[in-house]
């Protein structure tokens, strides 16, 4: 039995991001053009970090799953092709958003934001509840550690700080501490660089300088 817990960095990191999205629908005033394209930027990158995050899970959960348990992937797969049309369905929204900016039109996006965080919600919590129990089970975790590794290794810089951003801030100060003394004993001092700035806007004051004390 393994103790990793596959699903739980990513997870953590989608919840905050659909948290900032519900709480960015329901601020926005149509007037203001800048608030605006600040929230089709941050929904498009909420967005994109779900569609990676599913392409992820199908290849290094689902597809080694149905390799020792044959038939386990299937309800998540169904889930998955299920929300897909939802996150589609969303970015259309966002092209009304920007050619038609009332409030009327941010209303029923904020509407829609919040129905898709609450069916998001409870498709991760069963993917916990059965999926991620069963990868416990018939993976080690130096396997499941090999499965974060070519997950980064398949990961653009870019994608990479954008999992930084939104993760980081959700977890805790020793889970975030171990990831980014790995990331400095590997990366290259620009890439840390670039990873801590961007946890610096990323997260609270206080969070940030605790992170910067403990790693001295
Ligand atoms: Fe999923
Ligand atoms: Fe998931």
């Amino acid at each position: 039995m393994a103790t990793l817990r596959p699903l739980d960095p990513p997870h953590k990191g989608i919840r905050n991001a659909l948290s900032q999205l519900s709480l960015a629908a329901g601020s926005t005033a149509a007037s203001d053009i800048a608030a605006v394209e600040a929230l089709v930027t941050l929904c498009i990158d909420v967005l994109d970090f779900l569609d990676e995050h599913a392409d992820f899970e199908e290849k290094y959960i689902l597809e080694p799953l149905e390799e020792r348990v044959p038939g386990a992937g299937a309800a998540d797969h169904a889930a998955h092709q299920e929300l897909e049309t939802k996150v589609q369905g969303l970015r259309d929204l966002l092209t009304s958003l920007t050619s038609t900016p009332n409030q009327d039109t941010i209303d029923a996006f904020y509407t829609e934001v919040v129905l898709f965080q609450a069916a998001y919600l409870v498709h991760m919590a069963q993917e916990e509840a059965t999926t991620e129990r069963l990868m416990m089970e018939h993976f080690s975790d130096e396997e499941l550690i090999g499965h974060q590794i070519a997950i980064m290794g398949e990961t653009s810089f870019e994608s990479l700080l954008r999992m930084f951003r939104f993760i980081a801030p959700a977890r805790r100060l020793d889970e975030n501490l171990q990831v980014m003394q790995a990331f400095r004993a590997n990366a290259p001092e620009p890439a840390f660089a670039a990873v801590l700035a961007t946890l610096q806007s990323a997260m609270p004051a206080v969070q940030y300088n605790a992170l910067i004390d403990a790693l001295g």
